[in-house]
């Protein structure tokens, strides 16, 4: 069944596989076969359209998958975007603009603190989507509107292939009341095959995970732009599970301060997909391998040079995010099991919180 680990050790590995189908999932259901968006309700674009600013607001990996659907959304249909962590907005509700719509990003749709906002934000009555992996949760029935990730059940506490659906999701819909510059059905089929390109190179990512993490206590991720919106999910996923304490940010903090941590062997992770701001990394890399930081850096096709640890497939810079975590879940994945920890139930986690 949909809910068997089958021949996986793990779910968390079953469902970093997964990816590419749903990935191609989500194409077939939401694009016709002329690459128009289909079965987003007209309503749902029309109150968008109307909207003067858009509010994601989500908790945990979905908060990071919002990072990179707002660009989408101001990209291609030219309203500002802001993302907002739910536990913060319920309590702390920033000054709204005159036609506010709020999205709701979830896998469970269960999460307390994002139905304390969704609650606050209804009474003050703003239009309200869920965008939600289980449908008739309490999210998306709560909710003036609800969209389906469509990634079938996610088990393992890790969250990986909700991630990757939400922001395809996000992309699509961001592509259905605005505009792409290119065909983003097209662009989206070639991120499903480059996905499993990558996700078939595991022994790469279990030799680096071995050789970088081996007794360290810490880690970093970095890059610019959506790869700092990457690398704080990287981060996310290789402490919730390995329990190494890892920070992921924007490349150009480090010299306003984390730089100073950095040791002999300290591993830092680099993502590197962005063109406008490779030459930057590319210094900021050098700078904390000066220092003696073990640097793994996972780049883009175009921008690779030969010592990089891993090159990612080129596809759209803008969808480079689907591609970029993936080695990062991979790493994750397999420094837990080198510590021989149970990757799918890591310590005082639960998949799914249901209380503030
Ligand atoms: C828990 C899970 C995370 C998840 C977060 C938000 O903390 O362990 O993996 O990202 O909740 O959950 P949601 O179901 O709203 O996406």
């Amino acid at each position: 069944s949909e809910t068997d680990k089958g021949i996986y050790p793990y779910y968390m590995l079953k469902e970093v596989d997964e990816q590419a189908i749903v990935a191609r999932t989500l194409s077939q259901y939401y694009f016709d076969d002329e690459g128009q968006v289909q079965n987003i309700a007209p309503e749902i674009i029309e109150a968008m359209q109307a909207a003067d600013r858009i509010y994601i607001v989500a908790a945990g990996t979905s908060y990071h998958a919002g990072l990179v659907g707002q660009r989408y959304f101001e990209q291609w249909t030219q309203t500002p975007t802001e993302v907002h962590i739910s536990s913060e907005f319920a309590y702390e509700q920033p000054l709204l603009s005159k036609k506010p719509f709020f999205i709701f990003l979830s896998q469970s749709g269960e999460t307390a603190d994002s139905r304390e906002v969704l609650d606050n934000i209804t009474k003050q009555g703003y239009p309200t989507l869920t965008i939600a992996n289980v449908m008739n949760s309490t999210l998306t029935r709560e909710a003036d509107f609800a969209l389906p990730l469509l990634a079938g059940p996610e088990i393992a506490v890790a969250s990986t292939k909700a991630y990757t659906a939400q922001i395809i999701v996000t992309a699509i819909l961001a592509a259905a009341v605005g505009h792409t510059p290119f065909d983003l059905k097209n662009e989206l089929a070639k991120v499903a095959v480059e996905m499993q390109v990558i996700i078939d190179q595991k022994d790469t990512f279990k030799s680096i995970a071995e050789s970088a993490l081996k007794h360290r206590r810490s880690a970093f991720y970095i890059g610019r732009g959506l790869d700092a919106a990457v690398a704080v999910e990287a981060a996310l996923k290789l402490k919730e599970i390995s329990y190494v304490q890892t920070e992921g940010f924007a490349a150009g903090e480090l010299k306003h301060g984390t730089i100073s941590l950095i040791e002999e062997g300290t591993p830092i992770f680099a993502l590197l997909t962005q063109a406008k701001t490779a030459g930057l990394v590319r210094g900021e890399i050098a700078q904390v391998a000066a220092r003696g930081a073990n640097t793994v850096i996972i780049a883009a096709k175009t921008l690779a040079k030969k010592d990089d640890s891993f090159v990612l497939p080129g596809v759209n810079e803008l969808l480079m995010p689907l591609l970029t975590v993936i080695p990062a879940q991979l790493i994750a994945y397999y420094a837990t099991l080198d510590r021989g920890l149970d990757v799918d139930r890591p310590r005082n986690l639960a998949k799914s919180v249901t209380v503030q």
